[in-house]
């Protein structure tokens, strides 16, 4: 099978190849399964640097998550179960950027057969994330006030549209003027572009004086810096990705006093501690949101695996409004 290989970490355009493999077998609890599409995300970018939480064990192939078919089980009902289903795969081991994979039978969930492949790539990282940090881990009640950076990415914009459903008030940050049209288009009230004045001041100016009790921050950096100085007494800021490469700044006595917090957010780690019933009740809330379009990904640009180069290259760059999917095969 082709498969894309790195041996070393690095720039991912000057380090990732196309190879000939031998097409993997499953074990017992396990699936192999034939791809068919693949996001390139943040994630997998950083992993091929070697800055993610994961190291890769090299030579590795990349790719967290996508969609594909199960052609074998390696054994167990789950397994049987999946076989010859159309299925988000989710994969910290094996790879996903590969004509063939395998992953536990546990990690691919059956995808709606309405959504094409290039949306079903995008499955589950970022709508799961979506909904577990507003529902699960902030729960953000009705009414209340919800900063979040970066919110012109493909999952800002599903939280727009997710906050909008719940009745939560979003105020939302981007780097780029041209987003806050794009964002009122997915239903944003109020979007601020980080150059044209403090934040924090901003927030106070839209929340009446107070700030916010609930804020998420995948940048660092002064982006999150400032989404953490505009909580109010008794916030919370989720910090969960790291755009900028930057850390954060924080004044000490600005969270004593204040009872603010600061925690970090992985998804891997949060689906590590859920039972078997909250992951299934989860991807069922996920399969709805899918359905009105609240969870939805843009597709910015399609690749054949061989071009993963310049896929990568494309993924890094700014202003791509929607996700590069690697083209794998087809059903
Ligand atoms: N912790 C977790 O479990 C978890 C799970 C899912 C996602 N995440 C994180 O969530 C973030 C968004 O993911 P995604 O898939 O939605 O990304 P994406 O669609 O690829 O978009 C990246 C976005 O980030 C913006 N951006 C990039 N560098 C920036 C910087 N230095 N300052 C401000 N904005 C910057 C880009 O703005 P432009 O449009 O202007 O280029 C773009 O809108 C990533 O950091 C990802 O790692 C974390």
């Amino acid at each position: 099978m082709r498969a894309v290989v790195f041996d070393r970490c690095g720039q991912p355009a000057d380090v990732l190849n196309v190879r000939d493999l031998p097409v993997p077998t499953p074990g017992h609890g396990e699936v192999m399964v034939r791809m068919l599409a693949s996001p390139i995300n943040p994630s997998d970018l950083m992993y091929i640097q070697g800055q993610y939480g994961i190291a890769p064990q090299l030579p590795a192939t990349p790719g967290f998550e996508g969609v594909g078919i199960v052609e074998k089980s390696g054994g167990g009902l789950l397994g049987w179960l999946r076989n010859g289903k159309r299925v988000a795969v989710i994969n910290d081991r094996n790879g996903n950027w590969a004509e063939y994979t395998v992953t536990a039978a546990r990690k691919v969930i059956p995808v709606p057969d309405a959504i094409s492949d290039e949306a079903a790539a995008s499955f589950f990282v970022n709508p799961v994330t979506a909904v577990v940090l507003i529902d699960h881990v902030l729960q953000v009640p009705r009414g209340e006030w919800l900063l979040q950076s970066a919110a012109g990415s493909a999952l800002g914009i599903m939280i727009v549209r997710l906050a909008k459903r719940r009745g939560i008030r979003c105020i939302n940050i981007v780097r780029r003027r041209e987003q806050v049209a794009e964002l009122s288009g997915h239903g944003a009230e109020f979007t601020l572009v980080e150059s044209a004045g403090s934040i924090p001041d901003r927030v106070k100016e839209i929340t009446g004086g107070n700030g916010v009790k609930f804020a998420i921050d995948p940048v660092g950096g002064q982006t999150g810096s400032n989404v953490i100085a505009s909580l109010a007494h008794g916030g919370r800021a989720i910090s969960f990705g790291t755009l900028s490469g930057q850390p954060l700044t924080v004044e000490p006595r600005f969270l004593i006093a204040g009872a603010r917090s600061v925690e970090g957010f992985w998804l891997g780690e949060w689906a590590k501690n859920q039972s078997i019933p909250r992951m299934l009740r989860t991807f069922r809330e996920v399969r709805t949101l899918y359905r009105d379009g609240v969870v939805a990904t843009d597709v910015a640009a399609t690749y054949a695996l061989e071009d993963v180069a310049k896929a990568v290259t494309h993924a890094a760059k700014p202003a791509k409004n929607g996700k590069v999917i690697l083209r794998i095969g087809t059903r």
